[in-house]
């Protein structure tokens, strides 16, 4: 008897940023009961997964990643039970929910934050004495010092913001507190976790101080992917596997290494793991090839993203940085078709359905990136990607709140063009076209076998195959001859005659030998 693929192995799952995707109740930031009037939308764009990014109570010193109650919603973003009517709509259009989970840190007003503060506890995150310097040479990813000292002399360690101090996994508490928090989501019928800095949590024994090049996120450093947080994930695993209904988890893990994110996903760890790689990738064949290459042979599992809250939007990516570059659009929508035919699950990111550029030009008082504070404006951080989505309308709010009210970012006011509702039957715009490709995928579910096979191409271009469907890419400047095929399924645009344009994708089928 065939086994029946688990839904997340070759699920397209849609990233919300919670609070950029549709503000409800009107006061400028996205929330719970926003996405639960969308979601009509996000079925007829054929996803087949929704995973919302924090939405617990916060400070919102890091957008949500700064958790002060794992096990409640923040005012801001609604209560428990738009949670659970959110889930039950989302469940009832077919969509699952897959929720984030931060564990590598806190909030610092998190109740057992503000009790080590007081003397009590200190173990579950990491106290150390240090003087008048830090106890080590660690930098924050978002710059400076990875250390600050309390009022007692004490420092405490935040490989992020001084408001978000790790956690002490050496801790036994720390480790059951998470399988509980776990538990609390899936009772409510959370159908996967997102692991937020999964390749966090544990790090050396006696915090060694550290070059800045292994303080990086690679696959051996003193900070990241520590051996022991395997041990984490093996339980983890244990508890989604106890639960009806094919619960699963993907980690973010960041590394610069193909098999080091393989230990991450053993059978008996995570499900899936992010695939960084393409996102980091320039627009090159054989950089993408030697991705895809890298990827499947370490991997049983592959997952591919070109976009998400923490990165320039892959239009803008791809268009040399310019702002609304056609280039850039052209080839990421290229890139969308080669993702979609590869083995495994895609993670879109909202807005790049509308085909969003990175929004630049955000004034300084706006900002609102700890990023961009902390480096004291030297980085630009990550607003840019993180703007309200342009739903309808001709300017700002765009359809995002209600009319009269302002956007906790300000849009663009070259979005117009690009609102949802304007792209909404225009088979030619990028929304119509994600449409059309999610469908093609669909309409392809459970024929296509896992393994690809390369044809000939010039040095600049893919061509590949999974059985019937040959997807061709063009990333060089001169077009490129199509291989033998009956019809073409989609293009990334127009394809007519034999030749693919530069900067160009097409799925063809093939009838089989
Ligand atoms: C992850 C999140 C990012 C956040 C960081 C700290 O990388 O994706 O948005 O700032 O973790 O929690």
């Amino acid at each position: 008897m065939l086994m029946e693929t688990p839904w997340w192995r070759d699920a397209v799952v849609y990233e919300i940023y919670v609070r950029s995707f549709a503000d409800a109740s009107g006061d400028g930031v996205g929330d719970l009961p926003g996405i639960r009037q969308r979601l009509p939308y996000l079925a007829e764009l054929g996803v087949d997964a929704i995973w919302l990014t924090p939405f617990y109570r916060s400070p919102m010193a890091d957008g949500g990643y700064d958790v002060a109650d794992y096990r409640d919603v923040d005012p801001l973003f609604g209560t428990l039970s738009d949670f659970d009517e959110l889930v039950a709509e989302a469940h009832r259009l077919g969509l699952r929910v897959i929720v984030d989970i931060v564990p590598n840190h806190s909030s610092s007003a998190h109740e057992w934050f503000q009790a080590a503060l007081r003397g009590e506890g200190r173990d579950r995150y990491i106290f150390q004495d240090g003087g008048e310097s830090p106890p080590n040479n660690w930098q924050s990813t978002f710059s400076g010092p990875a250390w600050s000292k309390t009022p007692d002399g004490q420092w405490y360690l935040h490989l992020f913001a001084p408001e978000q101090p790790d956690f002490n996994w050496r801790n036994p508490e720390v480790h059951s507190e998470f399988l509980d928090v776990l538990r609390f989501w899936l009772d409510r019928g959370v159908d996967g976790f997102r692991i937020d800095v999964a390749m966090g949590l544990y790090k050396a024994e006696g915090l060694p101080d550290t070059p800045p090049e292994d303080q990086a996120f690679k696959a051996e450093s003193p900070i990241w992917g520590r051996p022991e947080v395997h041990e984490v994930y093996r339980d983890w695993r244990k508890v989604l596997d106890s639960y009806e209904g094919e619960r699963m988890a993907i980690g973010e893990v960041w590394t610069d290494s193909a098999e080091d994110l393989a230990l991450y996903v053993r059978p008996d760890e995570l499900h899936q793991s992010f695939n960084f790689a393409w996102l980091e990738a320039p627009w090159s064949g054989p950089a993408f090839k030697k991705i895809i290459d890298d990827t499947l042979a370490a991997v049983t599992a592959p997952t591919w993203v070109l976009s998400n809250h923490d990165v320039i939007r892959h239009v803008t990516r791809y268009g040399d940085g310019l702002t609304n570059s056609t280039t850039g659009l052209a080839r990421a929508r290229a890139a969308l078709l080669a993702m979609l035919a590869l083995p495994g699950s895609a993670y879109l990111y909202q807005g790049e359905e509308l085909g969003l550029p990175e929004v630049k030009d955000l004034p300084p008082e706006a900002r609102q990136d700890p990023i961009f504070a902390r480096s004291k404006g030297e980085l630009a951080g990550r607003d840019g990607c993180r703007v309200p989505i342009p739903w309808s309308g001709v300017a700002e709010p765009y359809g995002f709140s209600p009319e009269g009210t302002r956007p906790w970012l300000p849009q663009s006011v070259e979005w117009a063009a690009l609102s949802a509702e304007r792209q909404s039957n225009d088979p030619g715009s990028t929304l119509g076209f994600y449409q059309e490709a999610l469908r093609a995928r669909r309409e392809l579910r459970g024929t296509l076998p896992d393994e690809i096979i390369w044809l000939d191409a010039p040095e600049d271009a893919l061509i590949f195959s999974r059985g019937p469907l040959t997807c061709v890419i063009n990333c060089g400047s001169e077009p490129v001859r199509l291989p033998p095929h009956d019809r073409v399924l989609i293009g990334s645009a127009p394809v007519e005659g034999h030749l693919l344009l530069p900067d160009t994708a097409a799925w063809l089928h093939t009838p089989e030998a």
